[in-house]
């Protein structure tokens, strides 16, 4: 089987493509067929040795796989050979195989297709847990979203929607911004060309917003803070933008403000069945239509490289997936 390696902390053209032995599951494994899988800022950041996981090498970027199960351990009864699945890979999912185990892996719904389903898992499920069990975010409230385009972004914007909130989403181009209006946004702001606060002032008066959803960190956090309302929450999820900003906590008592962290990854080690919990949920609204993940490209593996640059020079809207030809 054809798999995008990494065998040293270096940018996506260090990856390679090589042909490994086919994948042969332990008792308590499944292997599938990869057709599809999801990538993300955090492949961008674990490939340069600069995420809080760092496997061991040579691994293959890329953790939402759907495909087909080839075969199963002699202890698993849950799948068997020709289920279509989606979910976690125990191994790498750029690759044509990935090992992964039943607690990790659920039936691909009728009517939703494998590059979708490889597409939204851990988009969707960081902003409904950041935005409901972290953000507390009740109807009727303000949300303003930084990188509201990208891929977390863009499903806080449509989960805040959906959750009754007024939606603010912040983006570096008029293109950008057009994608969260679609989306369910219902001010935007520029906060490369506008002044951030200057904006919010003008769309809350001396309220200021009630969450903000930050993946973007760096010289985008000061501003976005000040920006708070009284009682408001913070919601810490990542630092695209590169540096991880240092808040000056008077801000917090100035609004009576949490700064509040979200990690889903964290989350699914700490608390898996809260985890499988708000997958399920997740994937039943994929199921039915409620939410539209917004797949924006795709890229034969061998472009995986192209696709986690593409992530890196700000290119990407919503989600983008590598698919195998499998
Ligand atoms: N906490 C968690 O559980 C969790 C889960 C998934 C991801 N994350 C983190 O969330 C962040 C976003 O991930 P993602 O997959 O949504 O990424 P993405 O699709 O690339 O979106 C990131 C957004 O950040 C903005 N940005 C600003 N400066 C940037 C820069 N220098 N380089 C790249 N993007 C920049 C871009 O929008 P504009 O051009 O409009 O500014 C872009 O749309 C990453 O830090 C990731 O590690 C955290």
């Amino acid at each position: 089987m054809r798999a995008v390696l990494c065998k040293q902390w270096g940018p996506p053209e260090s990856l390679v493509v090589e042909n490994l032995p086919d994948l042969s599951a332990g008792p308590d494994e499944v292997v599938v067929s990869v057709k599809a899988c999801g990538v993300a800022f955090p492949d961008v950041l674990t490939i340069q040795g600069k995420y809080q996981i760092k496997p061991a090498f040579p691994f293959s970027p890329g953790n939402e796989i759907a495909g087909i199960v080839s075969s199963v351990g002699s202890n698993i009864t849950a799948f068997k050979p020709g289920d279509a699945v989606l979910g976690r890979g125990k191994t790498g999912g750029c690759a044509e195989e990935v090992i992964a185990t039943p607690e990790n892996l659920w039936p691909l719904p009728a009517g939703v297709d494998f590059t979708v389903a490889a597409g939204f898992g851990m988009n969707y499920a960081t902003s409904y847990h950041a935005l409901r069990d972290r953000g507390q975010l009740k109807a009727g409230e303000t949300l303003m979203v930084l990188g509201a385009s990208g891929g977390v972004g863009l499903a806080a914007v449509e989960l805040g929607k959906m959750m009754g909130a007024r939606v603010i989403a912040c983006a570096s181009t008029e293109e950008k911004l057009e994608t969260c209006r679609r989306f369910g946004a219902d001010e935007v702001i520029n906060y490369e060309t506008g002044n951030l606060r200057d904006a919010v002032k003008q769309l809350t008066g001396d309220k200021g917003v009630d969450v903000i959803y930050d993946p973007v960190g760096d010289r985008f956090a000061d501003p976005a803070v000040r920006c708070m309302a009284w009682g408001g929450r913070y919601l810490v999820v990542g630092f695209a933008a590169g540096a991880i900003p240092k808040i000056p906590l008077n801000l917090a008592l100035l609004k009576g403000c949490s700064i509040v962290g979200v990690w889903w990854g964290g989350l699914t080690k700490a608390d898996p069945k809260r985890a499988n919990a708000v997958f399920a949920e997740l994937l039943a609204m994929v199921a039915s239509g409620k939410i539209k993940p917004y797949i924006s490209a795709t890229y034969p593996l061998e472009r995986t490289g192209d696709a986690l640059k593409d992530l890196m020079t700000r290119k990407v809207q919503g989600k983008i997936v590598v698919v195998t030809g499998r």
